[in-house]
């Protein structure tokens, strides 16, 4: 659903994302894994159209439509879902004031605050939460529960989740990884991530490894467990020989 050909992704004037061929299937989740500064959040970006992210070369196509020059609201309105490594604070704007505005006013309003009540519940949202200035003061596990909160009232095809293990205490890590179990029918998930913590509660159908903006290996599950007890290097060396 999402083909990735050839990309090679720049910022500025340096090549981040290099030469990545890749095919996310419909209703597959997936893990990319890679250490600090691999390009992972780099790749995200790429594919939610963020214009610092410029591609030198290739192309994306989700769907089977080329979506390499769309606008990131363009991409998100085809289905296409993006919850930031470190979700922004928006003042004086609340999570049911954003969905209203995301969904173009297009949903009840009643019906919107009763759903968003229901997830929120779901995710162990507290009621106050809901209702302040999105992400202001939230802890990291919040701010994530929040993420996973927007992304269930949007109803996308694809989710990306940069990050989604990083600053998250381990009860609220379970929460939203029982809430992704439970809402996969169908889906594609792409979870970034530096370790293995969320993959102790997911079981992605594949793990993808990149180093050095490369995609450098894909395995199953079991890679993962490898690089938690091998690292990253050690895995690596023996791509090589
Ligand atoms: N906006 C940016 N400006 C300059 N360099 C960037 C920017 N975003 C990412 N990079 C560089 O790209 C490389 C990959 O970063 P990133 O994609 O954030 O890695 P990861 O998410 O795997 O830790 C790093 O060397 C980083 O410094
Ligand atoms: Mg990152």
């Amino acid at each position: 659903m999402l083909v990735l050909k050839n990309l090679r992704v720049k910022v500025g004037k340096m090549t981040i994302i290099k030469d990545i061929n890749f095919n996310f299937e419909k209703g597959k989740m997936y893990a990319i894994m890679g250490p600090n500064g691999s390009g992972k959040s780099t790749l995200a970006f790429a594919i939610a159209g963020h214009p610092a992210y410029k591609l030198e070369s290739g192309s994306m196509r989700f769907e089977g439509r080329n979506i390499s020059e769309l606008s990131p609201d363009k991409r998100a309105k085809l289905g296409m879902f993006l919850s930031f490594q470190t979700p922004l604070a928006l003042s004086g704007i609340n999570v049911f004031q954003l969905l209203r505005i995301a969904l173009a006013n297009k949903k009840d309003p009643l019906a919107l605050k009763k759903k968003i009540e229901t997830i929120a519940k779901k995710l162990g949202i507290k009621s106050q939460l809901a209702e302040r200035s999105l992400n202001e003061g939230a802890s990291g596990g919040e701010k994530k529960k929040l993420e996973m909160l927007q992304a269930a009232i949007l109803d996308p095809k694809l989710l990306i989740f940069d990050e989604i293990d990083t600053g998250v205490d381990v009860d609220a890590l379970r929460t939203i990884a029982k809430f992704m179990n439970e809402n996969k029918d169908g889906k594609t998930y792409i979870l970034i991530t530096h370790y293995n913590r969320i993959l102790h509660y997911i079981r992605p159908d594949k793990v993808l490894i990149l180093m050095n903006g490369r995609l450098m290996k894909v395995g199953s599950a079991k890679l993962a467990e490898e690089i938690e007890k091998s690292g990253y290097e050690k895995i690596m060396s023996n791509v090589k020989s």
